[in-house]
Parts: C-alpha cells; sequence; structure tokens
C-alpha cells in the first residue's frame, strides 16, 4: 500500500508512488570496535510514513547522521533521491528537511523569528512559507509568544517547522516526540498525519513502538546496529497463533490447556484472560476442547500480536539490555 493519491498536487516531481526516495547500501559505522550500524539496507518509498524502530544504543542517530552527510561511513552508501550523498550533498540537502535530536532554537525570540533567522541563512523563503508552515505545525497562534514560553512539544513542532521551511521531499526525523507528555505525543502523531496527506516522505526514528504504530505505513526494527525486519505494520502483528479466551475458572482452564501437546504455551495476562494456542491451530477445536472439559468460554478470538510485544522480542538481546 501506498499514498499516492495525496501526493497529486506535487506531480510533476513525483511522478511514481514507487520511487525509492532514500536507501542505504550495506551502510556501515565503525567506532573502534564497536559497529554502531551493521551493513544496513532499507529503502523508503514516496509518500511512505517510514518507522525505523529500536531500542536505546541500536544505532538510529548515527544512521540518520550518515544519511545526512552529517558523518561519514565507514562503508556502504546513501542514496537520497536518486543521488548519492558522498558526492551530491549540497544538491540533496536542500530537499531534505531534517530534526536530528532537539532542535537548535533561539529562546529568546519568538517562533516566527526563529524561523525568520533560518530563513534568512536560506535565503529566498517567502512570508507565506512561513504562515504555511507554523498552520501546520499548529503554532501560527503562539508564533509570535517567545520559544522560552513554549512547552516541550511545541519546541519540537518549531523544530519541525523549521524542517519544513524548503517545502522538502523528504523529512527525516529523529525521535521527534521523544520526552512529550501523552498529549504532545497526539500532537506529534497529527502534525505527522498531516504531512503525509500533504504528500510529504517521512522518515521517522522512534524507541517506543506505541509512538509510530499507528501513522507508519512500514517500519524497519533495528537492533545492535544490524536490520531485524522490515515490513508493514499489519504483518508485523499478524496472527501469533494465540486465542483469547474469556472463561470463569480461567486457572483451572489453564493448568489443563497446559498438560496438552498443543498447549504448553498458554499463559494468563494481566487480568486473567487466559492466552493459548489451539488444538491444529483451529479455534473451533479449541472451543470443543474446552466446552467437553467444562470450561465454556464467554468469548474466544484469534489474537493479534501485540506490537510492543512483537518489538520487544526481536529487540531481545538475552540480557533485555541493548548496549
Ligand atoms: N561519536 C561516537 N563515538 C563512539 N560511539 C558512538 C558515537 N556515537 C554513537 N556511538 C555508539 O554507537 C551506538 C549507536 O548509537 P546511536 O546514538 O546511533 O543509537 P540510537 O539508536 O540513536 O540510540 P537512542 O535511542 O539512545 O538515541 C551506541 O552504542 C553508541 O554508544
Ligand atoms: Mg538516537
Amino acid at each position: 500500500m501506498t499514498a499516492t493519491a495525496p501526493a497529486a498536487h506535487r506531480a510533476a516531481t513525483a511522478p511514481r508512488g514507487d520511487e525509492i526516495v532514500l536507501r542505504t547500501r550495506d551502510l556501515t559505522k565503525q567506532y573502534g570496535k564497536r559497529l554502531a550500524v551493521d551493513r544496513l539496507n532499507i529503502e523508503v518509498r514516496r509518500g511512505e510514513i517510514f518507522g525505523f524502530l529500536g531500542p536505546n544504543g541500536a544505532g538510529k542517530t548515527t544512521t540518520i547522521r550518515m544519511a545526512l552527510g552529517l558523518i561519514a561511513p565507514t562503508s556502504g552508501s546513501v542514496e537520497i533521491l536518486g543521488g548519492d550523498i558522498a558526492t551530491h550533498r549540497a544538491t540533496i540537502l536542500p530537499r531534505v528537511g531534517a530534526l536530528v535530536e532537539t532542535p537548535a532554537l533561539y529562546l529568546y525570540m519568538s517562533g516566527r523569528d526563529n524561523l525568520r533567522a533560518v530563513a534568512a541563512v536560506l535565503g529566498g523563503v517567502p512570508e507565506a512559507r512561513m504562515d504555511a508552515v507554523l498552520d501546520l505545525v499548529g503554532l501560527r497562534a503562539r508564533a509570535r509568544d517567545r520559544v522560552k514560553t513554549y512547552s516541550l512539544g511545541m519546541k519540537q513542532r518549531l523544530g519541525v517547522a523549521i524542517a519544513l521551511l524548503q517545502d522538502p521531499d523528504l523529512l527525516v526525523l529523529d525521535e521527534p516526540a521523544n520526552g512529550l507528555d501523552p498529549a504532545g505525543i497526539v500532537e506529534m502523531r497529527d502534525l505527522l498525519r498531516r504531512l503525509a496527506a500533504e504528500g510529504k516522505t517521512v522518515f521517522i526514528s522512534s524507541h517506543v513502538l506505541t509512538e509510530v504504530r499507528q501513522i507508519c505505513t512500514r517500519v524497519a526494527i533495528v537492533n545492535l546496529g544490524r536490520l531485524v525486519t522490515e515490513s508493514t505494520v499489519e504483518d508485523l502483528v499478524r496472527g501469533s497463533g494465540d486465542f483469547t479466551v474469556t472463561v470463569e475458572r480461567a486457572a483451572d482452564a489453564l493448568a489443563l490447556v497446559r498438560a496438552q501437546p498443543w498447549g504448553r504455551g498458554a499463559r494468563l495476562d494481566g487480568d486473567g484472560t487466559l492466552i493459548t494456542p489451539a488444538p491444529n491451530n483451529r479455534g473451533r477445536e479449541l472451543t470443543r476442547f474446552l466446552v467437553d472439559a467444562g470450561f465454556v468460554p464467554d468469548s474466544l478470538a484469534p489474537r493479534a500480536q501485540d506490537l510492543e510485544e512483537v518489538f520487544l522480542r526481536l529487540t531481545d538481546n538475552g540480557n533485555g539490555v541493548a548496549k
């Protein structure tokens, strides 16, 4: 699934939804003995909101710094909008908006003056564009206030506004929701949705899956510098094979199920719901088994995998720590 429709107004520059906007080829960064990024291959297509996920220290920021040409890879390469960043940085970067870690803002200036300051450096940014980006990030009403009076979420959104000034084709955001409270995360998510509706390609990193799961079309999960998986969110959470069963005397039912050859993986979740495999993976066989044993379920349904669970499993390094 690609989001080609919203990009229609950019048809002159965005003829195809399957165009690769960002590609890494065996991208590698070594710091001393530590491989921060290890032969990473990812592809981001036009119109996608691509989630780049991994625990602390996984190599996300290092990858993004290499992608933006801020640091050189040890080996491998990055292609953005068809050009190699190592050799075409000057022509590529004006088409890329980026927010790496926290934005550098002038706290004693207004939001708008921060935009003006950056615009002066960039050159050729009309005032109308500043209005447009302030609208987009929801800061128009606060644009005259000093940035030091902004909440963290507002500062982050101002950082995104700065990244948007040149109307880039690609936005690269390194943990834009980092440190935000739930309301700030919702605002950031809404903002990213608006960007997607504008036809932007968005590459967003996060170590918190729930922050991005509702908005990303695809995700790559990295751990210890390596790509663990790259897929759609739907595929990630697709059936675990388990069923969720609400039943009275769940602990007794659990003991019985676990004694069966197919039921060893059964467990209770926090609120006492039985989570169990089924004989031959068939819900009806599980129902029959339970009923025959005197446990008539109140409900029984296939269980979608919890994305957080998938993430933790895929990034588990044995000791639960990712360094
Ligand atoms: N300049 C550096 N010198 C040495 N090691 C570094 C440097 N920058 C990063 N590293 C190491 O590279 C690995 C990846 O770090 P990176 O900052 O890319 O991870 P991350 O995924 O962005 O983590 P976080 O979620 O904490 O931001 C870590 O082990 C880190 O200690
Ligand atoms: Mg980081």
